[in-house]
């Protein structure tokens, strides 16, 4: 299938590992020139590097994209470096503290939708105008399956997920009519960093290994998923770079659960 990404200029928000960096690995394959980033700059510029070394064209920024200034520079960036921006993939996010409701402070709230929300709202609005001068764009917003099955433990990120599917179909609706595609990616229980720092903790508590701790935080935290297993990174990839192409012309406002199964709903 052709895709038509060669030569488009795409910023992947979180993306020097875990979902982030399949996604970046997933467009650069299909030539698109990518911005990627994160906080640490030289795990960063390691991430690059390797995906250089693998043929990509790609330019790092380290920024914080809880920080206005931060969210707003890798698509600064993009446009400098490579003269345009077409895809947006707000994909930096996180669940802040593992805690109930009664126990989470306005801060981790407030920090919680900075991240997940502000994040994406602020790299949005700085890609947008870029977009509709070329009558052309694609957002990815990388959410959750808890910002449509909230669990009752972290409370804050299901909310600020839900917030996000939200705000992508809003973004939809307001800039379909300038060619500007916006759409949302749930992902569940995908092996990566974010998870893999979970697991450990379970192995050690329990002294058992990292596969045995996936198949218990299988039973006791998301028996919903059919496949029996985690996900893996590049499973969430291949949508987003669909979803990023000319293929994807006519979707906008969706949201592609990318959970094995787990959402119970239609
Ligand atoms: N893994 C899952 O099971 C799962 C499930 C549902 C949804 N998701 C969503 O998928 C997205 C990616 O998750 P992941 O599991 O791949 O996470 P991860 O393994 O923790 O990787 C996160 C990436 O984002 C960067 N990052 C974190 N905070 C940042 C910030 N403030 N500014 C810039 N970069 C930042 C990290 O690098 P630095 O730390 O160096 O900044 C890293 O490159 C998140 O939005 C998450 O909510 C994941």
């Amino acid at each position: 299938m052709e895709l038509g990404l060669k030569g488009k200029v795409a910023v992947v928000t979180g993306s020097s590992k875990g979902i982030g960096r399949s996604i970046a690995e997933g467009l650069a394959r299909e030539g698109v020139q990518v911005v990627v980033n994160s906080r640490n700059a030289k795990e960063l510029e390691a991430a690059a590097s390797e995906m250089r070394s693998a043929g990509a064209t790609v330019h790092a920024v380290a920024s914080d994209v809880t920080d206005a200034e931060g969210a707003k520079r890798p698509v600064d960036e993009a446009v400098r470096r490579f003269g345009a921006i077409h895809i947006l993939v707000n994909n930096a996010g996180g669940a802040g503290r593992f805690g109930s409701f009664d126990d989470l402070t306005d801060d981790e709230w407030l920090g919680v939708f900075n991240l997940n929300v502000l994040s994406a709202v602020r790299a949005t609005r700085a890609a947008l105008p870029h977009m509709q001068k070329q009558k052309w764009g694609r957002i990815i917003n990388i959410s959750s399956e808890s910002g449509v099955q909230p669990d009752a433990m972290m409370p804050h990120y299901n909310a600020s997920k839900s917030a996000l599917n939200s705000l992508t179909k809003s973004l939809s609706k307001a800039y379909g009519k300038d060619g500007i595609l916006v759409n949302t990616v749930s992902p569940a229980f995908i092996r990566t960093p974010l998870l893999d720092g979970m697991l450990a903790q379970q192995a050690k508590a329990r002294g058992i290994s990292m596969d045995e701790a996936e198949q218990v935080m299988l039973r006791e935290f998301r028996p919903n998923i059919l496949l029996g297993r985690a996900g893996r990174s590049d499973e969430t990839a291949g949508i987003c770079v669909f979803l990023a192409s000319e293929q994807a012309s006519f979707i906008t406002g969706s949201n592609y659960r990318v959970d094995g199964g787990s959402v119970a709903s239609l």
